[in-house]
Order: C-alpha cells, then structure tokens, then sequence
C-alpha cells in the first residue's frame, strides 16, 4: 500500500488549485495591507524610507516578470501622487544596458521572492554605487531585502502558483501606499482601499461569467489580444503574461493605439481580441480600435468599468471615477487572471505548474 501524499495539499482545501485559492483571497490581502500600513486612518511607512525618497530626484523601479508590471503601474501614482519622475525597468536589461541615472537616484526593487537573479544583479550595481535602495517583496528574509537598504512587505501570503495573481495587486496596492505616504495625506485612501476590497470580493464572486467566456472564445482559440490605453495598455502586457503562460497559446497585449501599426494583420475570424477600459478620457478610442477588428472577424470582448459600460459589454467591473481611475489595473486584475485560470483549466492543463516556467528563477 503506497500513499501519494503531496506537502502541499492540505493548504488548497477545497480548491483544485492554488491558483483559484491565491485570486480568490485578494480582498483578504488587500484589508491585511490597510490593517498594516494605516495609522489613524492615514497611510504609515518608516519616516527613513520616506526622507530618503523626497531627497531622490528620480526613482528608478527596477523588476521582472509579473513584478515588472506591477512597477509600470506604480510608476503612474508616483509620478501622479508624488510628483517624483520615475522609470520602471526590465531587471535583465537593466543589468547590462543602462539608461542615464539622475544625480540623486533611488531604486525600487520589486520582488514577490526576492530572489530573482536578474533584480539581484541590479541591486549589486546600486550598492557599488552607493545609490540608496528598497526592496518591495512578500518574502522578508530573502536576499533582495536583506540586501537593499529598505525593506517592505507585501503581505499576500505563500503564493504557490507559479502564475503571480495575489503578490501582483499586493505589489501594486503597497506602492500605492507608498506614494500616498510619500506625498503626505490622502485622508481618503483607506476608505478607498476599503471598498476596492468590498469590489474585488464581488469581481471574485462573479467568477462564473468569467468563466463562461473564457470557455466560449478562449479556450479554443490560438492567439488572442488584449488591448487598452493608458494604465490599461500597462494592465495589458500582464493580462497577455498570465494567460499565455499557462494556456500555451499565442497572446500579446499592447497599447490600444499600435494596432493599426501591425498587429491588426494578425487578426482573423472569431480572433478574440479583449479590451480593458477604465480610463474615461481614452474609452471612446479604445472602443474604436475594437470596432476595427470587429470589421475584420474578431471576437471582441470587453472588461469596462460600470461607469464607462453599455448594456452590450461582456465583463463589467465596478465603477471607478475620478483620480480613482488609476485604480483600474488593479481591478481588471481579478478577470485577467481568472480568464487565465479558466482557458488553461479548459485546456486541461497544470495550471500550478506550467512547463518550461519556475516560481522564482535564481538564474540570469
Ligand atoms: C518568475 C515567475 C513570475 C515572476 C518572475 C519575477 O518568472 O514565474 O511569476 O513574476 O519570476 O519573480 P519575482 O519573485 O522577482 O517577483
């Protein structure tokens, strides 16, 4: 008599993978990060973090992967928020091919492990460099933070899926805070915050009209696109990561614009092409765009947010308004990774464990 026992398996109850388990706790995690980083309902970060910052000219955010998209958009609410110009760069590039570095730079490590060699690389120029460094991470004793000169947690918790879903929005919500402490105040972010976690949870309970579509025009297709504007052409690019790297097919996702420069080609009957809106001043283009590849056969789906929805769009997300837009990425995360879940769930895949990819990948 032999039992197959795998360690792991107790933690995914009811679950048939971690992936489902990791998306569906990204409202617990979101109350964890306001539990931890509010104080009398304004965001709190180590005043050493925060001085070294407003002293910096430019923040550099240095990461790969998932952890890279996280950075593209938090680039947005440093900029906007603090008012700091900021770069977000690939790790790999970064290491061998560097841009021009300011007077007075500061670099941001993002990391779920904070092990990833090519980030590791970067942070050892910084250091031979003197550059002052902190190091954003959901693994505290790992070599990035232990080795940069700040640290902060993410708080998501063991992520086990090879394919980020909870560390990405942790990522994303931590700069948030950081920005927000940065520019000192926003009184309103924890209530925010608040009910961005009341929103994710109904997008985590709508899961089945997610599913319906992946299986109706995912599942079966060989490539598919994803498209938006603004900081949804940012939430594109991990849209296209999470799904082709467990779904096995051909996706790319890309600034809403750059279609007519190439990728429109590609387009062929029941080609789906998915776009993310929730960028009001950009919507009506992007809804063009989608209109074009209509005309040419595509199957066009949309992810609006309520404000911005007609009665004819497929997955509608909850309403976002204002300087609150840019929280767009973060809720179009929940239906990107769970369209992701469903086509590689639908392809009869490994979803935890796709081939070829490492949870952390300590090589150059
Ligand atoms: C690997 C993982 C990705 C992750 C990337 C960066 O490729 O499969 O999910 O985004 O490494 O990892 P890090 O731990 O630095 O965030």
């Amino acid at each position: 008599f032999h039992l197959d026992i795998d360690p792991t398996a107790a933690d995914k109850g009811a679950y048939p993978f971690f992936m489902l388990k990791e998306i569906d706790e990204q409202a617990i995690v979101t109350r964890t990060l306001i539990e931890h980083y509010f104080v009398n309902g304004l965001p709190h970060i180590n005043e050493k973090i925060i001085q070294a910052i407003k002293q910096s000219d430019r923040l550099y955010i240095v990461a790969a992967g998932t952890s890279y998209h996280a950075g593209l958009i938090g680039r947005r609410f440093f900029e906007k928020w603090a008012g700091i110009p900021t770069e977000t760069h690939i790790a790999s590039e970064f290491a061998y091919d560097r841009p021009i570095i300011s007077k007075k730079p500061f670099f941001i490590f993002i990391s779920q492990s904070g092990e990833t060699a090519d980030s590791i690389q970067v942070l050892d120029f910084v250091q031979k460099e003197s550059y002052p460094s902190l190091t954003i991470s959901n693994v505290m004793n790992s070599t990035l933070t232990r080795e940069s000169d700040f640290a902060l947690p993410i708080l998501a918790g063991p992520e086990i899926a090879v394919a980020s879903t909870k560390a990405y929005t942790a990522q994303i919500m931590t700069q948030v805070i950081l920005a927000a402490a940065i520019a000192g105040g926003h009184s309103e972010l924890q209530e925010e915050l608040s009910r961005l976690a009341i929103d994710l949870q109904a997008e985590i309970d709508g899961k089945e009209k997610i599913k319906q579509i992946a299986d109706k025009y995912l599942v079966n297709a060989n490539r598919t696109f994803y498209i938006g504007r603004g900081a949804d052409a940012d939430s594109t690019l991990e849209a296209a990561l999470k799904l082709k790297e467990i779904s096995y097919t051909l996706v790319e996702g890309f600034a809403a614009g750059e279609l007519k420069h190439g990728t429109i080609s590609l387009i062929e009957q029941a080609t789906p092409v998915i776009g993310l809106i929730s960028q009001s001043k950009m919507a009506g283009l992007t809804r063009s765009n989608l209109e074009e590849t209509m005309a040419r056969g595509a199957k066009a789906v949309t992810i609006v947010t309520k404000n911005l929805a007609t009665k004819d769009d497929d997955i509608i997300l909850p309403a976002l308004t204002g300087e609150m837009e840019m929280f767009g990425p973060i809720l179009e995360a929940i239906p990107i990774q769970l369209l992701a879940y469903y086509t590689s769930l639908g392809r009869n895949l490994d979803v935890d464990h796709p081939r070829n990819l490492a949870k952390s990948v300590t090589v150059q």
